[in-house]
């Protein structure tokens, strides 16, 4: 086994940075990783036109660390009224890279989000014309449908429709859980990609209750058994340039996570490529974490690759018990753990 490996500089195409003082803490974590980002546009309130993406950016650019060439591509959140002008401007202008579709009420800061997909197709019309991704989050809301079973019938009930309607629109299904998403994806025309969570290949549902209720392993979509988990790993490590990294970290304060109702989300960017790096190793397929962390995102939106490399040594980093996140903590995932690679440079 090799003790250690150089990759192409990743981009993690899924990654919650929030905006604010907390930002200051989290953006350092993924700019010693990655070269790039795609930022999610769900903050308080969300990031719905160009002017706001705009600023969003700008943000972001000042709490980067000095002498870091992290480059954050910015997403526009699909509202209702989201129009083809609006999409056609923003990716004109160099600052957005692709619209996230959040199905109102389905997690974090999406009540803003579409509740109905009639008189959306003008929208996706123009993003096909432009090569414009649509990133979505991919599970319905009906609360009759089982939190288990809402990825999958989102697939059925609202993903296929809306591809049969505009075949030539590039998708991403983001954060897969499922081995039937795994199947849809493989299944379908080339348009249609999908990111894959570090923690999503790391664990199953029994994680959510180990020695009684873990709110730092519940997110959504929510994680599901181990047949799952094992169809998500085989898609990530098999050279697929459909499935690519995308970690969905997403930061709250500990006392958000830990309370009465605690929210969705787990802190993942503190050690994601150590992560990804662990279940490929266990796979036995190393060689193919360049292409999943690297290449296949990049080729999938028509952007170019990063330049440079990073370098991961196996050296067993301890992950802090918390970060200092605004006036209260982040708790990271395996906090006070430990994991088996270390990135060095
Ligand atoms: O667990 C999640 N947390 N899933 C999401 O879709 C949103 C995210 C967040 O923003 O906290
Ligand atoms: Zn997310």
């Amino acid at each position: 086994m090799p003790q250690s490996i150089t990759i192409a500089t990743p981009t993690d195409f899924h990654l919650h940075i929030r905006d604010g003082e907390i930002l200051k803490t989290v953006l350092p974590h993924s700019a010693n990783e990655y070269g790039s980002a795609l930022i999610m546009p769900n903050l308080k309130p969300p990031v719905t036109s160009l002017a706001l993406a705009k600023k969003y950016k700008m943000e972001i650019l000042q709490a980067l660390p000095v002498d870091t060439t992290f480059k954050p591509l910015m997403s526009l959140y699909f509202t209702q009224n989201l129009n083809g002008p609006a999409v056609r401007e923003a990716y004109a202008s160099d600052t957005v890279t692709a619209v996230k579709l959040y199905p109102a009420g389905a997690t974090t800061n999406s009540d803003s989000g579409v509740s109905y997909y009639d008189g959306i197709e003008g929208t996706l019309e123009t993003m096909a014309e432009l090569g414009m991704p649509l990133l979505v989050h991919g599970e319905v809301t009906d609360q009759a449908v089982d939190i288990f079973d809402r990825e999958v019938r989102f697939i059925e009930g609202i993903l296929e429709p809306i591809r049969k309607r505009v075949p030539t629109l590039k998708v991403v299904m983001e954060h897969i859980t499922t081995k039937e998403a795994v199947q849809y994806v493989l299944e379908a025309n080339d348009n249609l990609g999908a990111t894959i969570t570090a923690h999503h290949l790391l664990l199953n549902r029994n994680a959510i209750f180990q020695g009684g209720i873990h709110p730092h392993h519940y997110c959504l979509p929510i994680l599901k058994r181990e047949t799952h988990r094992e169809a998500l790993v085989n898609a990530a490590v098999s050279g697929n340039k459909k499935f690519f990294l995308g970690t969905d970290s997403a930061p709250h304060p500990q006392g958000a996570k830990e309370s009465a109702c605690g929210c969705a989300g787990i802190y993942t960017a503190f050690s994601s490529l150590p992560l990804y790096t662990e279940v490929f190793e266990k796979k036995n397929a190393l060689d193919k974490l360049e292409g999943f962390a690297s290449f296949h995102g990049a080729d999938f939106y028509g952007i170019p690759r990063n330049e440079g490399s990073v370098t991961l040594v196996k050296e067993e980093t301890i992950i802090p018990d918390s970060f200092t996140f605004g006036e209260d903590v982040v708790v990271p995932f395996r906090s006070g753990g430990s994991v088996a690679w270390k990135v060095v440079g």
